[in-house]
């Protein structure tokens, strides 16, 4: 006799009416003395398993019943359609065996609170709207992938311990670096990019970067992953259409990979596509200024625009818009100064809706040696520690722009989630390093 096939519950549709085995997680139980409904979790999807006493026997049917949430099993029976089950399947359950056993799990049906939820984050995994968060994540990523790719950008993936600052002195984890000094982790892989693109022209990375931030919103991590793209002979203008081309690519394919998922996450994508059938609006930080003075807001050339203004902006335009030319001192020494208006640069952020806030931020870079030397010494920068970069500017330098959009804030406006905590598996934040 041939053993039965054990299946994983991605390739049901393969085996309707076969008898097969699936090894998996008791995620709930429920029934009567008659019948047990047992939802099996196996890769992430929940199938049903129905346990009859009249099919089972006595002994069998009393050990279905007493399974408790999260023992591993190992079920085999038929493999039904069923339009009831979560997935469209269900397995008439001829025997089980117990492979772990599980007591007193911690996550419960009943309502937890985020703290305890996210100090089980290794537990929590296992949860309906996390395995579709997560999910989604994939997804997102795998679409951000397959952007660059259809069109010739290159993978490059940039070091994580670095020796010098890419963003801000003022955010950083350092680290002893045997005889050598102080190491950085990585708060943007944007100038090993530029490296590149000398090479390649179209470039990008994607990959964990850190802020020591002390900044405790809901949507700041002190780690998290950022996709950046670097292109040569590319200016600012240029910058931007690509940026709303690839936003706009990226979240219609994730939506679209996605929609039983964003079910379970309670979420309706209609409202987030309509913003995808227009063009993002551009203004000037000089504007965005004018009309939050306008609105009554205390604020004042120079300062920054943070999230609750951000927020206005968005609703004052109906969605996505991009804001342009900043002031310089509030940017990183590398954006390339407004040759048109030098107090600023040529950079944009893009404001994303429904009080998510900056998913971009992104410049054309400045591509002269003394100019950037002088924007380096400008923010108090050691210049020798750039070499390197300065090396980009001297041989065969040309003008090039770039941007990065933080996947976690992505992740939170697709799901329709408040925070960006449960858009990564285990968020790093000021005041948690558990599990
Ligand atoms: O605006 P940022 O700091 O830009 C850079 O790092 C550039 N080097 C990118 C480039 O031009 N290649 O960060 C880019 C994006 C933000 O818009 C935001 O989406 C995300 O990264 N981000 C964060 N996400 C979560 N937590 C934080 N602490 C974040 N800081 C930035």
């Amino acid at each position: 006799m041939s053993e039965t096939q054990v299946v994983s519950n991605h390739e049901l549709e393969k085996h309707v009416d076969e008898k097969v085995a699936i090894q998996g997680w008791v995620h709930g139980i429920r029934g009567s003395n008659a019948r047990q409904f047992l939802s099996l979790r196996n890769s992430g999807k929940i199938i049903q398993v129905l346990a009859e006493k009249e099919i089972l026997g006595e002994e069998l049917f009393q050990t279905v019943k007493h399974l408790r949430q999260e023992t591993s099993v190992s079920v085999t029976g038929k493999l039904v359609r069923n339009e009831k089950s979560p997935i469209g399947f269900e397995l008439i359950l001829e025997s089980i065996e117990v492979v772990g056993e599980s007591e007193n799990y911690p996550i419960t049906p009943k309502e937890h609170g985020i703290d305890f939820l996210i100090s089980q984050r290794h537990l929590w995994l296992r949860s309906s709207k996390q395995l579709a968060i997560l999910r989604v994540r994939d997804n997102l990523s795998f679409a951000i992938r397959k952007y660059f790719h259809e069109r010739n950008f290159l993978l490059i993936d940039t070091p994580i311990l670095t020796g010098s600052v890419g963003e801000s002195a003022g955010t950083l984890f350092s680290t002893e670096y045997f005889d050598l000094g102080n190491a950085y982790l990585a708060q943007t892989g944007q100038l090993y990019l530029e490296t590149a693109i000398f090479a390649h022209n179209k470039v990008f990375c994607f990959g964990p970067t850190f802020r020591a931030e002390k900044s405790k919103t809901r949507r700041h991590l002190t780690e998290f992953w950022m996709v950046e793209a670097e292109v040569a002979f590319t200016g600012h203008k240029e910058n931007l259409k690509l940026q709303e081309d690839f936003v706009k690519t990226i979240i219609k394919e994730t939506v679209q990979n996605s929609l039983e998922d964003l079910k379970v996450l309670d979420r309706d994508p209609t409202p987030l596509l309509a913003y995808l059938e227009r063009e993002f609006p551009v203004i000037d930080y000089t504007k965005a200024l004018e009309i939050l003075q306008s609105k009554g807001e205390d604020i004042v050339w120079g300062d920054d625009i943070n999230s609750e203004r951000e927020q206005m902006l968005t609703t004052e335009y109906g969605g996505p818009v991009f804001i342009q030319k900043y002031p310089r001192e509030a940017k990183a020494f590398y954006m390339k100064v407004n040759p048109e208006d030098p107090k600023t640069v040529l950079n944009a952020d893009l404001i994303a809706p429904d009080g998510v806030g900056e998913i971009i931020g992104g410049s054309e870079r400045e591509e002269n040696y003394e100019n950037i030397v002088h924007r380096l010494k400008e923010e108090n920068l050691p210049v020798e520690s750039y070499d390197w970069y300065l090396d980009l500017r001297k041989y065969g330098s040309v003008p090039h722009s770039g941007f990065g959009l933080g996947s976690e804030r992505m992740i939170a406006w697709i799901c329709g989630l408040q925070h960006v905590r449960e858009c990564i598996p285990f968020p790093r934040m000021m005041e948690r390093l558990y599990p």
